[in-house]
Protein backbone atom coordinates (compact mmCIF):
# COMPACT_ATOMS: atom_id res chain seq x y z
CA UNK A 1 0.00 0.00 0.00
CA UNK A 2 2.69 2.02 1.02
CA UNK A 3 4.74 1.73 -1.99
CA UNK A 4 1.46 2.67 -4.20
CA UNK A 5 1.37 6.17 -2.02
CA UNK A 6 4.39 8.78 -1.01
CA UNK A 7 7.06 5.81 -2.36
CA UNK A 8 9.98 7.84 -1.64
CA UNK A 9 9.09 7.92 1.91
CA UNK A 10 9.34 4.59 2.61
CA UNK A 11 12.72 3.81 3.94
CA UNK A 12 14.66 -0.05 4.87
CA UNK A 13 17.75 -0.18 6.23
CA UNK A 14 20.15 -2.59 4.46
CA UNK A 15 23.20 -4.59 6.74
CA UNK A 16 25.04 -7.53 4.60
CA UNK A 17 22.15 -7.65 1.98
CA UNK A 18 19.20 -7.96 4.72
CA UNK A 19 17.00 -5.75 5.66
CA UNK A 20 17.42 -4.99 9.25
CA UNK A 21 14.99 -2.12 9.52
CA UNK A 22 11.98 -0.26 8.20
CA UNK A 23 10.23 3.20 8.83
CA UNK A 24 7.11 4.65 6.71
CA UNK A 25 6.85 8.14 7.02
CA UNK A 26 4.21 10.17 5.51
CA UNK A 27 3.71 14.28 4.82
CA UNK A 28 -0.09 15.72 4.46
CA UNK A 29 1.58 19.21 3.92
CA UNK A 30 0.99 20.43 7.52
CA UNK A 31 2.44 17.56 9.86
CA UNK A 32 4.73 14.51 9.01
CA UNK A 33 3.75 11.20 10.29
CA UNK A 34 6.11 8.51 11.66
CA UNK A 35 4.69 4.79 11.02
CA UNK A 36 5.87 1.23 11.64
CA UNK A 37 9.51 2.12 12.57
CA UNK A 38 10.88 -0.82 13.29
CA UNK A 39 14.49 -2.43 13.73
CA UNK A 40 15.03 -6.34 14.01
CA UNK A 41 15.00 -7.48 17.66
CA UNK A 42 18.80 -9.09 17.06
CA UNK A 43 19.96 -5.87 16.08
CA UNK A 44 18.61 -3.41 18.19
CA UNK A 45 20.42 -0.83 20.87
CA UNK A 46 23.18 -0.21 17.78
CA UNK A 47 21.76 3.26 17.01
CA UNK A 48 19.65 1.64 13.80
CA UNK A 49 16.45 3.06 14.85
CA UNK A 50 18.54 6.34 15.42
CA UNK A 51 19.79 6.58 11.89
CA UNK A 52 16.05 5.13 10.27
CA UNK A 53 14.46 8.38 12.21
CA UNK A 54 17.56 11.02 11.31
CA UNK A 55 16.94 9.99 7.77
CA UNK A 56 12.82 10.50 8.10
CA UNK A 57 13.60 13.75 9.93
CA UNK A 58 15.77 14.75 6.62
CA UNK A 59 13.27 13.95 4.33
CA UNK A 60 10.83 15.99 5.93
CA UNK A 61 12.34 19.11 6.42
CA UNK A 62 13.50 19.05 2.93
CA UNK A 63 9.55 18.97 2.33
CA UNK A 64 9.40 21.99 3.96
CA UNK A 65 7.69 19.76 7.36
CA UNK A 66 8.35 21.60 10.88
CA UNK A 67 6.89 19.11 13.33
CA UNK A 68 6.26 15.32 13.10
CA UNK A 69 3.63 13.02 14.79
CA UNK A 70 3.94 9.91 16.08
CA UNK A 71 1.16 7.27 17.70
CA UNK A 72 2.73 4.86 20.12
CA UNK A 73 0.46 2.21 22.26
CA UNK A 74 0.81 3.24 26.13
CA UNK A 75 2.25 -0.10 26.77
CA UNK A 76 4.73 -0.16 24.31
CA UNK A 77 7.39 1.26 26.71
CA UNK A 78 10.14 0.17 24.98
CA UNK A 79 8.80 2.98 22.08
CA UNK A 80 8.11 5.53 24.75
CA UNK A 81 11.56 5.42 25.80
CA UNK A 82 13.23 5.37 22.39
CA UNK A 83 11.63 8.27 21.30
CA UNK A 84 11.88 10.40 24.45
CA UNK A 85 15.25 9.36 24.55
CA UNK A 86 15.88 10.86 20.49
CA UNK A 87 13.88 13.86 21.61
CA UNK A 88 10.15 13.50 21.15
CA UNK A 89 8.05 14.53 23.61
CA UNK A 90 4.43 14.15 24.57
CA UNK A 91 2.10 16.15 23.14
CA UNK A 92 -1.20 16.34 25.50
CA UNK A 93 -2.33 19.23 23.40
C1 LIG B 1 11.99 1.30 19.07
C2 LIG B 1 13.11 0.68 18.22
C3 LIG B 1 12.87 1.05 16.75
C4 LIG B 1 14.45 1.28 18.69
O1 LIG B 1 15.48 0.85 17.78
P1 LIG B 1 17.03 0.77 18.23
O2 LIG B 1 17.83 0.59 16.98
O3 LIG B 1 17.20 -0.27 19.28
O4 LIG B 1 17.29 2.19 18.87
P2 LIG B 1 18.70 2.94 19.05
O5 LIG B 1 19.77 1.94 19.24
O6 LIG B 1 18.88 3.94 17.95
O7 LIG B 1 18.47 3.69 20.44
C5 LIG B 1 18.52 5.13 20.60
C6 LIG B 1 18.49 5.46 22.07
O8 LIG B 1 17.25 4.99 22.62
C7 LIG B 1 17.52 4.07 23.68
N1 LIG B 1 16.55 2.99 23.65
C8 LIG B 1 16.24 2.20 22.59
N2 LIG B 1 15.37 1.25 22.96
C9 LIG B 1 15.15 1.44 24.28
C10 LIG B 1 14.38 0.75 25.24
N3 LIG B 1 13.67 -0.34 24.93
N4 LIG B 1 14.37 1.19 26.52
C11 LIG B 1 15.12 2.26 26.87
N5 LIG B 1 15.90 2.97 25.99
C12 LIG B 1 15.91 2.55 24.72
C13 LIG B 1 18.91 3.54 23.40
O9 LIG B 1 19.53 3.05 24.57
C14 LIG B 1 19.60 4.75 22.84
O10 LIG B 1 20.00 5.60 23.91
P3 LIG B 1 21.52 6.18 24.00
O11 LIG B 1 21.56 7.26 22.94
O12 LIG B 1 21.61 6.69 25.38
O13 LIG B 1 22.44 5.06 23.68
C15 LIG B 1 13.17 -0.87 18.39
O14 LIG B 1 13.20 -1.17 19.77
C16 LIG B 1 11.99 -1.61 17.77
O15 LIG B 1 12.03 -1.99 16.59
N6 LIG B 1 10.93 -1.86 18.55
C17 LIG B 1 9.78 -2.64 18.06
C18 LIG B 1 8.95 -1.87 17.07
C19 LIG B 1 8.31 -0.67 17.71
O16 LIG B 1 7.78 -0.73 18.81
N7 LIG B 1 8.36 0.46 16.96
C20 LIG B 1 7.75 1.69 17.37
C21 LIG B 1 6.32 1.70 16.96
S1 LIG B 1 5.54 3.17 17.53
Amino acid sequence: MKIKFQPALFFVGITHDHIVSTVMVGYDGHRGWINYLAVLPECRFKAIGSIMMEKAEEELRELGCEKINLQIQASNKSAISFYRRIGFSDDKG
